[in-house]
């Protein structure tokens, strides 16, 4: 049992013998079937979310958009206070400012640029600080993420940045609050295959 696709195909198939999993192909997005560009099935997307640098510079649908804002908003947030914002980036002077606050990094200038950014002033509980700024640094990471497979899903890709200079990233976009994460986010230029990943006997320490 060697890499996620095994494990989804084997145990997928168990649980819903009549179904299947698309495993990527290297073919463009227009000879798939649009079963397999939108893609709800949560196994599919994992098993084939890889990261993108080359977008098209077609535009992504608002209705898309707003499945992916949806998405990052059902994540779990720490006390469910939701102490995360995120900033949708449209303006073309800001995108290259980010440029330039992650290493100039040429693909964060993508078709859709969304910043997220901790915000433990939402997190109320009687915690030190420190802690709150804990729990808004995860909840920003997990919408994100939540946000990054639901861009699969609807058959875009994505990539996520967090090479970036904070203080620079914050004076791009006009905030005081503290960003964890770029998730940039098109119609990719190549479907490409997923990464090999460890092994679960690998990636497992199991504590007896
Ligand atoms: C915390 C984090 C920071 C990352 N920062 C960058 C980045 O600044 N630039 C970049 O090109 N990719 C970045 N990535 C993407 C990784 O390089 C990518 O996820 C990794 O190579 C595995 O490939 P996969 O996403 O296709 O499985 C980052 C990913 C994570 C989770």
């Amino acid at each position: 049992m060697s890499n996620p696709k095994d494990i989804f195909n084997r145990l997928f198939k168990e649980i819903h013998p009549q179904d299947r999993l698309f495993p990527k192909s290297e073919k463009g997005i227009g000879d798939f079937e649009s079963e397999e560009i939108l893609n709800t099935n949560i196994y599919n997307v994992m098993l084939n979310r890889r990261s993108q640098r080359k977008f098209e510079s077609k535009y992504v649908e608002d209705w898309k958009l707003d499945i992916i804002f949806a998405a990052a908003d059902t994540a779990p947030t720490a006390g469910g206070f939701q102490g995360f914002e995120i900033f949708h980036i449209k303006n073309h002077g800001i995108k290259i400012k980010l440029v330039m606050a992650a290493n100039n990094q040429p693909y964060v200038n993508a078709p859709v640029v969304l910043v997220f950014c901790m915000n433990p002033s939402r997190v109320k509980m009687k915690f030190p600080s420190d802690t709150l700024k804990k729990f808004s640094i995860q909840d920003a990471t997990l919408a994100a993420a939540y946000a990054q497979l639901a861009a699969h899903s609807l058959g875009l890709s994505s990539i996520w940045i967090g090479m970036i200079d904070e203080i620079k990233v914050m004076e791009a976009i006009g905030t005081n609050l503290f960003p964890s994460s770029i998730l940039c986010i098109g119609y990719p230029k190549k479907i490409l295959q997923p990464k090999p990943k460890r092994t679960l006997s690998e990636l497992i320490q199991v504590i007896e």
